[in-house]
């Protein structure tokens, strides 16, 4: 643990506390130990608690220091998101960064999805977006320099087939995001939103994707999203509020399936 003789992490987050939901299980995961490796401290927020105090261990062993703690959160719940951040603050003394990451997935259109289905769904994409940036922001306001990136998906880009409490959900973040970018920009808090393609990830394991309509041709590996959370969450990007970024080896760009006619 850190003591007063303790060197500084160098890195592209040194010294910056970031809470991460979801970050038990795929790209919450891999951004929870991007943000260890370039320096920051990541507080491991799920409701997969297992899971996650395994992997707040492995951070802490793997780095030497205080990088990581796991805090309980579901993402619907107020009192979970306030009782998590409090932990933040008594742990690290901190917040620079929020990376609401957390969601689900759910299948069906307005005709087939049922009404549990839907709330549920946007409980825990939308709301929960909405209640993490309201327990978070009194204390990453105290930084001059925080960063807040909501986790959409190009299904808040385009329209999804047969996802539609899914896509809302997506689209709300997107607004949510754009909107809090302009009213949080003068307490120094920058807000963007990322909406990766597919990624293989537990939420997409079992599920029949097409790569006809991908340029890249393929999925992406967890990995290959964290970079842009890093950048995201550092000073390099402070000039950045507001955008909404696809990173999805351009299947957003356009219609793709015309290629031979
Ligand atoms: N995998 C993809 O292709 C893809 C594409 C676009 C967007 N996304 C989005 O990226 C985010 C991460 O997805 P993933 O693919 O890594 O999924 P994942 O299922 O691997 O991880 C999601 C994590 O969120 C946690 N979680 C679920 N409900 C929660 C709740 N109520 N409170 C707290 N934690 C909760 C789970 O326990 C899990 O650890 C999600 O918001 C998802 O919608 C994923």
């Amino acid at each position: 643990m850190n003591t007063p003789n303790t060197p500084q992490p160098a890195g592209r987050l040194a010294g910056k506390i970031i809470l991460v939901s979801g970050a038990a299980s795929g790209m919450g995961a891999q951004h929870a130990r991007a943000i260890c490796q370039e320096g920051g401290s990541a507080i491991i927020a799920d409701i997969a608690h297992e899971a996650g105090r395994q992997l707040a261990a492995e951070l802490n062993e793997l780095h030497g220091r205080k990088a990581a703690l796991y805090a309980e959160l579901d993402v619907a719940d107020h009192q979970d998101w306030t009782r998590a951040v409090a932990a933040a603050k008594e742990h690290f003394g901190a917040l620079h960064g929020l990376v609401n990451n957390a969601g689900v997935g759910s299948k069906g259109s307005v005709l087939e999805s049922s009404i549990e289905d839907w709330k549920r769904t946007i409980d825990i994409n939308l709301t929960g977006n909405f209640l993490g940036m309201k327990a978070a922001v009194p204390l990453l306001r105290e930084n001059p320099t925080s960063s807040i990136i909501n986790v959409s998906s190009i299904a808040g880009l385009v329209g999804f087939k047969n996802r539609a409490a899914y896509s809302a959900s997506k689209w709300g973040i997107q607004g949510l995001t754009k909107t809090s970018a302009l009213d949080l920009g003068e307490l120094g808090i920058r807000v963007n939103s990322i909406h990766p393609g597919s990624v293989n990830t537990p939420l997409t394991a079992g599920l029949k994707r097409g790569f006809g309509q991908v340029p890249a041709g393929r999925a992406a590996e967890v990995d290959e999203v964290s970079p842009l959370v890093i950048y995201l969450l550092s000073d390099e990007s402070r000039y950045v509020s507001g955008a909404n970024i696809a990173i999805d080896g351009g299947e957003t760009a356009g219609n793709n399936l015309r290629a031979f006619n």
